[in-house]
C-alpha cells in the first residue's frame, strides 16, 4: 500500500472515531439540509445518502481515499482497455458494448461490436416478424434461453423489469442443472413453436450443456433431427464448441474474452431482450448504460454517483463493520435485482487476496440480498427494525408507475409512502419514552404501557440510501445496472482486488466431476461425510 493510501485510510479512521456514539438523529438535528448536502443527481437517477451515518468530514475523507486509491485513473484505464483482470490477462471492456460506434475510446473494438450487434438485432427483427421461422414455416411463439450466471441473470432481470415493453415471442429462462427447471418449462411449450438459445460464454458450463443436450433431444424427438438447425441459435465466445454442437454459423452470435460473464448482458447475451422486447428497447437499454458510463468517466468524484455509492459502502463495510447490504426495490418488476447484483458484487469482489496475491487486511464484498418492498416489510423487516444486526439498505423506487388503469391510481402513492416511511423509521426509530407516550395516548393503563413499551421501541440509527428515478424505462434500467457495475468496480479499486476473475467457483466444479462416478459406486469418497451422504443416497435411491 502506498504511503498516500495508508494516510487516506488513517485519516478516514480518525474521522470515524470522531463520530463515535453520534447517531443519525443527532446528525439530522444539525443546521442545514442533509438532503442538500448528501444527495446527488446524475443522468435520471437521484441518490439520497443523507440517512447514512456520515458527516461532511467523513464524506471528504471517503473521497480522499477514492482519490488516493487512483479511482479517477483506473476508470479511464478500464475504458482504455488496460489489462485489469491480471490473473486471466484480460481487459474489462463492457463499456465498449454500449458506446456509440464512433466513440474514439473504443475505436479498436467498435467495428467488431457493431457487426455482431447489427447481426443480432437483424436476427431478432426477423424472428419477431416471422421471416425467420420454425421448421414448419410458422413463426416462433416462445424462446427458451439456456444459460446460467451471467448468461442468464441479466436477460432474466431485464425481461421482468421491462415487462410493459414485451412485444415479441414469450421468453423463458432455464439455468439449473436440476432437471425440474427444464422439465417444468418445456412442459408448457410446443416444440414446433419454440426457439432455443444456448447462451454460454465458454460453451463448456455443465448446467447449460446438459440442458442444451436435453432440449436438443426434445426438439429432435418431436420434430425430427433435421429441424435442429431451425430451432437453435447460440451466443458464445467459443465458436468452435458451438460448431461441434451442430449450430449453424449464421445462428451464432459471438462476443469476446474482454467481456466478463457478469458484465455480458450488453453483448449478444442480450439477444432474448432484443427478441422479446424488441431491438429498439435493447438499444435504449444500451444508451441508458452508456449515459451512466459518461457520468462515471467524466464527473468529479464528489458528484459521481457510482463513486459515492461505493464509498458509502466502504464506510459501512470497513468502518462501521456491517457485513451485508440489502437491496429493496419498491418495484415489483425488479424482483430479480438482488439476485443479479449478488453475482455482480459477490463474484467480482468476494476476494481475499490483493492484485499481487497478498492477503487483504480488511473485509471485502458484503453479503448482498433482498426482496421487493412492500412484500419484504411483511417478512424480514421486523429484524431490520428491531433485530440485533444492523443491515444497511439500498431502497430503489420510481416516481411514476407504468400502470395508467384508474383502478390502480392509489397503488403507486401507497408504494412511495411505504418506501419513504421505512427509511424514516429505520433512521429515527422510536424511543421507549415515545413508545410509552403513544400507548398512553391510545388509552392504555400506565402499567401496561410501561410493560409493553420496550417491545415497541425502535432503536433507529439504521442506515439506508434511497435511489429515486422517474420511471423504470429501458434507458433508466440501463443507468441503474451500470450504476451498480461501476460501484462494484470502485470498491474493487479501493480494496485493490481483481474484480474480474472468479477462481472461487472452480473447486466445486472439479469436485462435482469427481463425485459423479461415486454416485454409481464407481469411486470412493475422500472423507466420511461425503461417503456417508453418498451411501445414504444410494440406499434411498434403491428403495424409493
Ligand atoms: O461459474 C461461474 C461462471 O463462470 C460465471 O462467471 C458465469 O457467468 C457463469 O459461470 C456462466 O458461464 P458461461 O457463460 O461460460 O456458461
Amino acid at each position: 500500500m502506498t504511503k498516500q493510501l495508508q494516510k487516506a485510510w488513517d485519516q478516514l479512521r480518525a474521522i470515524h472515531r470522531t463520530l463515535d456514539g453520534v447517531d443519525l438523529r443527532q446528525l439530522f438535528a444539525q443546521p442545514g439540509s442533509r438532503f442538500d448536502a448528501f444527495s446527488r443527481t446524475g443522468c435520471d437517477v437521484t441518490i439520497d445518502f443523507s440517512k447514512q451515518r456520515i458527516n461532511r468530514d467523513a464524506l471528504d475523507a471517503l473521497l480522499g481515499l477514492a482519490d488516493a486509491a487512483g479511482v479517477s485513473q483506473r476508470r479511464h484505464a478500464m475504458a482504455a482497455g488496460e489489462i485489469l483482470n491480471v490473473t486471466e490477462g484480460r481487459a474489462a471492456r463492457h463499456m465498449a458494448l454500449r458506446a456509440p460506434v464512433d466513440d474514439a475510446r473504443f475505436a479498436d473494438v467498435a467495428a467488431d461490436v457493431e457487426t455482431v450487434r447489427a447481426r443480432m438485432l437483424a436476427f431478432a427483427d426477423e424472428i419477431r416478424a416471422g421471416t425467420i421461422s420454425a421448421s414448419d414455416g410458422a413463426p416462433f411463439s416462445d424462446v427458451v434461453n439456456l444459460g446460467i450466471g451471467g448468461s442468464d441473470l441479466g436477460p432474466l432481470l431485464i425481461d421482468q423489469a421491462l415487462a410493459p415493453y414485451r412485444s415479441g415471442p414469450r421468453l423463458h429462462f432455464v439455468s439449473n442443472v436440476d432437471g425440474a427447471h427444464l422439465a417444468d418449462t418445456l412442459k408448457a411449450l410446443d416444440p414446433a413453436r419454440t426457439l432455443i438459445l444456448v447462451a454460454s460464454k465458454s460453451f463448456t458450463t455443465l448446467e447449460t450443456m446438459m440442458n442444451a443436450g436435453a432440449a436438443r433431444a426434445w426438439i429432435a424427438d418431436a420434430l425430427g433431427e433435421t429441424t435442429i438447425a431451425s430451432h437453435f441459435a447460440a451466443i458464445s465466445t467459443n465458436l468452435k464448441a458451438v460448431a461441434e454442437f451442430g449450430i449453424a454459423e449464421d445462428r451464432v452470435f459471438g462476443f469476446w474474452d474482454w467481456v466478463g460473464g457478469r458484465y455480458s448482458l450488453w453483448s449478444a447475451i442480450g439477444l432474448p431482450i432484443a427478441i422479446g422486447q424488441g431491438p429498439g428497447v435493447f438499444t435504449e437499454l444500451l444508451a441508458g448504460a452508456h449515459a451512466m458510463d459518461e457520468h462515471f468517466l467524466s464527473t468529479p468524484l464528489q458528484d459521481n454517483l457510482p463513486v459515492l455509492m461505493a464509498m458509502v459502502g466502504i464506510w459501512n463495510r470497513n468502518l462501521e463493520g456491517h457485513n451485508s447490504l440489502a437491496l429493496i426495490p419498491y418495484d415489483q418488476r425488479l424482483a430479480r435485482l438482488a439476485a443479479y447484483v449478488q453475482q455482480l458484487d459477490m463474484e467480482s469482489n468476494g476476494k481475499r487476496v490483493t492484485l499481487d496475491g497478498a492477503a487483504v487486511a480488511y473485509d471485502t464484498a458484503p453479503i448482498i440480498w433482498g426482496e421487493p418492498g412492500t412484500n419484504a416489510q411483511h417478512a424480514f423487516f421486523q429484524m431490520l427494525h428491531q433485530g440485533t444486526t444492523v443491515v444497511p439498505i439500498d431502497f430503489l423506487i420510481a416516481a411514476n408507475a407504468h400502470e395508467s388503469n384508474p383502478t390502480l391510481s392509489g397503488h403507486h402513492p401507497a408504494l412511495l409512502a411505504n418506501c419513504f416511511a421505512q427509511s424514516e423509521a429505520l433512521m429515527f426509530g422510536e424511543t421507549t419514552e415515545q413508545a410509552e407516550a403513544r400507548l398512553l395516548a391510545a388509552g392504555m393503563s400506565t402499567d401496561d404501557a410501561r410493560r409493553l413499551a420496550p417491545h415497541k421501541t425502535f432503536p433507529g440509527n439504521r442506515p439506508s440510501t434511497t435511489i429515486l428515478y422517474p420511471k423504470l424505462t429501458p434507458h433508466v434500467l440501463g443507468q441503474l445496472i451500470a450504476l451498480y457495475e461501476h460501484k462494484v468496480f470502485v470498491q474493487g479499486t479501493i480494496w485493490r482486488i481483481n474484480s474480474f476473475d472468479q477462481w472461487g467457483v472452480e473447486l466445486g466444479k472439479v469436485l462435482a466431476r469427481e463425485i459423479l462416478p461415486m454416485l454409481d459406486g464407481n469411486a470412493a469418497a475422500s472423507n466420511a461425510s461425503t461417503a456417508g451422504l453418498i451411501a445414504t443416497t444410494r440406499r434411498l435411491r434403491d428403495t424409493t
